[in-house]
């Protein structure tokens, strides 16, 4: 999705943006731009391609000021292109805006501005919004923009500058992320935080509705009502070296390696076992009240992507340790089926950036129809954080590359710690297996550092897949629900064709696929359901499907007699093996994509936050 950054303070501007888009390139872009004002003047560069063209284009002639606004734009309306590149200026060249969202009224007001004679320069939505401002009354820029927020339907993030404002930038939100960071004598504002966090740690979250005049030393709100408020602001502990790659070729490859330090941090403070026989699970406000818990009619389980995979394992943690069978699904199909919701339900809607359109759409109409709504997700002061009833905060740190890695499997423990909670409380937790399963928990960080020691090993298995056109991951039960997270790492990144089954429905037609050579990837790790697993791997062999089996150690002599191929995982309680096993499903992909010679951080049409639907 696009970048927003915004600087208001004594550093000369153009450095501070240039850097702040650098670090937001994760969220995907195609065309980049930035607009400063010096004294009575607004000066813009943009155009398509990369930050690093702009960059040599400044380097030739920069831009002097102390104010600006930036932009990495990922195109909705109109090309991409230079014109339809960010900022957008009003006829007059005294407006400059950037914007992330889509404004769904944008031909009736751009025919409307036409009609009143203005010139529109560029395909875009955001066009509109310049000259709608120069337009608008107002003594103040902020008056003019919260006048023109009326205007307006759909999702916006937009930062403006006014060279009859010359020391203020002005910021308005709606369903579209934006963050302010407070520094000494100095303002940010950003579309995610490590844009700004060399800078500061200080943040102010936005809420949907809001307006912010940010100046060097004053930062004025308003609400969407038009009242002035104050937020309060929080600490980011991230160091901005964390958001960095530390040593890692990739994003990818350094949050895939932090996995087990994110479990910790996930389970610090909320597990613990304090006796041979007893552990301790503290939500406190992270999870739905006991009372909740206990007069629960329906509970739902939403996401996308791979936060969907996440929950769909969670799904099963939910039936196993509470008994309690949740309704799993995409959130873009939850929110326009009329979903049967309503008071005395519980949806849990998990989303590592919390700013999914659709999710936090499903999120919105659970909330609307009475249901008490739980957020798991990954981003303090998120929009899904700070709309949902509950949030339990994963604690994976910043997850940059656009492939979730870390973000899926600290996603999937706190599912497994929100079962625990509902077993407890609803008294249909067995003792002995939830003992069992918490031991687990607490071994997983250990177990996952010395399985993903081995990662070097799994190249010549990355390879097998790398060089064919299509792939199959099987599984049965949990196996088949990190079959497909497996299959959908392997496809984001490699762009290899991966398709993952239940591995039962393989002869309903899927089998027809199978030929000479296919490399299909078969997890078994659910020691009830092996030997119907390897029956599956006979099907496949006999049509000459070559065969990588992940598996446990304690099924690895089993499954070694029939697969070509064994990746052993430690032993481990069952239901913890899609944390572990999503270790070498994710180094695969990101070894596949690497032999194919991919952008791993960033693979082609995709973008890390999908916040528009
Ligand atoms: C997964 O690797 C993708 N990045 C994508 O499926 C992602 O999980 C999905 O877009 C949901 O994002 P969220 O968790 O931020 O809501």
């Amino acid at each position: 999705m696009c970048g927003i950054i915004g600087y208001v303070g004594p550093r000369p501007a153009q450095e501070v943006l240039l850097n702040g888009l650098e670090r937001l390139e994760y969220r995907g872009y195609d065309s980049v731009g930035v607009a400063l004002l010096d004294g009575s003047q607004i000066q813009v560069a943009k155009q398509m391609g990369r930050i690093a063209g702009l960059r040599e284009k400044l380097a030739a002639a920069p831009l002097a000021g102390h104010s600006g606004i930036g932009h990495t734009r990922w195109a909705t309306h109109g090309q991409p292109s230079d014109q339809n590149a960010h900022p957008h200026t009003d006829c007059s060249g005294h407006i400059a805006v950037v914007h992330n969202g889509i404004i769904e009224n944008e031909a009736a007001l751009r025919q409307e501005l036409i009609a009143g004679g203005h010139h529109f320069r560029s395909e875009t939505d955001t066009e509109v919004i310049a000259h709608l401002i120069e337009e608008a009354d107002g003594e103040s820029l902020s008056d003019a923009v919260r006048a023109i927020r009326q205007r307006l339907r759909g999702s916006y993030a937009i930062a403006v500058l006014d060279t009859r404002h010359p020391d203020e930038i002005v910021v308005a939100r709606n369903e579209a992320p934006l963050v302010i960071g407070l520094g000494e004598g100095e303002r940010f504002v950003a579309s995610d935080i490590p844009a700004f966090l060399p800078y500061t740690r200080w943040v102010v979250p936005l809420e949907d509705g809001d307006t912010a005049s940010l100046k060097r030393d004053e930062l004025v709100l308003w609400n969407a009502a038009g009242e002035r408020i104050t937020r309060q602001p929080y600490v980011i502990s991230w160091s901005a070296e964390a958001a960095e790659r530390s040593g890692y070729t990739t994003f990818m490859e350094k949050e895939i390696h932090e996995q087990p330090r994110a479990w910790r941090e996930t389970m610090r403070g909320r597990l613990a076992i304090v006796s041979p026989r007893q552990w301790e699970l503290h939500l406190d406000e992270e999870a739905p009240k006991p009372q909740e818990w206990q007069r629960l009619h329906q509970l739902f389980l939403i996401g996308c992507g791979t936060a969907y995979h996440a929950a769909m394992v969670g799904g099963r943690f939910f039936e196993q340790l509470a008994r309690v069978a949740p309704t799993v699904d995409l959130a873009s199909e939850f929110r326009y089926r009329d979903p049967i919701i309503g008071p005395g339900d519980i949806a849990i809607f998990v989303s590592q950036s919390g700013e999914t359109a659709d999710t936090l759409a499903a999120m919105r109409l659970a909330k609307a129809q009475g249901a008490t709504t739980v957020a798991v997700t990954n981003v303090v002061g998120s929009t899904l954080a700070r709309e949902a009833d509950r949030v339990f905060y994963i604690q994976a740190g910043p997850e940059i590359a656009v492939a979730s890695t870390k973000a899926y499997t600290t996603q999937v423990i706190a599912l497994a710690l929100l079962a625990l909670d509902l077993g407890h409380q609803n008294g249909q937790l067995n003792p002995e297996r939830a003992m069992a399963l918490v031991q687990a928990l607490l071994d997983l960080p250990r177990l996952g550092e010395s399985l993903l020691d081995q990662s070097a090993q799994w190249e010549p298995l990355a390879a097998a897949i790398a060089n064919a056109s299509s792939a199959f991951y099987l599984g049965r039960g949990l196996d088949w629900a990190a079959a497909l997270e497996g299959a959908l790492k392997m496809k984001e990144i490699s762009y290899v064709h991966a398709e993952a089954y239940a591995a039962g429905e393989l002869k309903h037609g899927t089998l027809a696929l199978v030929e000479a050579a296919t490399p299909v990837v078969a997890l078994i790790t659910q020691p009830h359901l092996v030997e119907k697993s390897l029956s599956n791997l006979r099907e496949v062999k006999a049509r000459g499907a070559s065969v990588l089996a992940i598996t446990s150690e304690g099924l690895s002599k089993a499954v070694g007699e029939v697969a070509d191929a064994v990746l052993v995982l430690p032993d481990i309680d069952p239901l913890a093996t899609p944390v572990l096993a999503a270790l070498p499903l994710q180094v695969l992909a990101l070894m596949a994509a690497t032999l194919r010679g991919n952008d791993v951080d960033k693979p082609r049409n995709l973008a890390k936050s999908v916040t528009v639907e």
